[in-house]
């Protein structure tokens, strides 16, 4: 299984989001064989976007969530509101909330635990600024990350956990990080997952995310160690997001035929 995910961040107004959700579904007509997309509106779009994508394979994520209990919050999200407009996704912990909205880890770790005692999927984000990257430091960095964020979830049984290794320096950059390090971070992640989470195989997956574009999307994706992609700027232009998408469907279908 192998997942495209498609950040929209704070652009588009409603009519917007709606022509760019029909263009997702017009690129992925004809497919048999698809991988799991998820398209991340704005929080105003989210439930005309539901709309559009009943009775698709694409389903709604969140780009963030408030805490789980309703009441005085104002300006937050609740996540039965999300569940109400559709949305079985959540990204958490993601570096511009992280950075802009200062999301600390515990905060990233609390707001985990709501998403999945709420019964969505998060999808969690890591990765280190460039400042670690140069000193040698990454993989510490973002294990850190990854035990602050997972200490003390409880999935329940079917629940699934993503994390998105997002490098804050490639993103939004035009160049992503070399594959070859994305691999090795992955299989950081996975091992960390397995060995300290118990978590198996199936209860997780793993994207890279960070300059994504339809020319480089299928190198990452026919590698059995990437699960997926998180994508922001190129999923806001259907050309590009179509190129990805058939890239994503040319790794499933070639999957299907062994
Ligand atoms: P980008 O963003 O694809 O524009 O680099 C990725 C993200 O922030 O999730």
């Amino acid at each position: 299984m192998k997942y495209v995910v498609a950040n929209w961040k704070m652009n588009l107004g409603v009519r917007e989001s709606i022509a760019l959700a029909r263009g997702v579904l017009r690129a992925i007509q004809g497919h048999d064989q698809l991988p799991q997309i998820v398209v991340c509106p704005s929080a105003t779009a989210l439930s005309e976007v539901h709309k559009l994508l009943t009775r698709s394979h694409v389903l709604l994520g969140a780009q963030n969530a408030g805490p789980d209990k309703s009441g005085a919050f104002t300006g937050e999200i609740g996540l039965s509101q999300l569940d109400e407009v559709g949305c079985t996704f959540v990204i958490v912990g993601h570096s511009e909330r992280r950075v802009h909205f200062h999301e600390t880890d515990a905060v990233v770790a609390e707001r985990l635990r709501a998403v999945v005692s709420a019964g969505l999927t998060p999808i969690l984000c890591v990765g280190e600024p460039k400042d670690i990257r140069d000193s040698g430091k990454e993989t510490a960095y973002v294990l850190r990350q990854l035990s602050s964020a997972l200490a003390d979830l409880k999935l329940s049984r079917n629940q699934k956990l993503l994390v998105a290794y997002e490098p804050i320096w490639a993103i939004g950059s035009g160049t992503p990080a070399a594959l070859k390090d994305v691999l090795v971070m992955h299989e950081s992640i996975r091992k960390f997952l397995q060995e300290d989470l118990h978590l198996s195989d199936e209860r997780f997956a793993v994207l890279y995310g960070g300059s994504i574009e339809g020319k480089n999307a299928y190198q990452f994706l026919r590698e059995s160690e990437v699960d997926g992609l998180l994508v922001g700027g190129a999923s806001l232009k259907i050309n590009e997001f179509t190129k990805i998408l058939e890239a994503a469907c040319d790794v499933v279908e070639a999957q299907a035929s062994v």
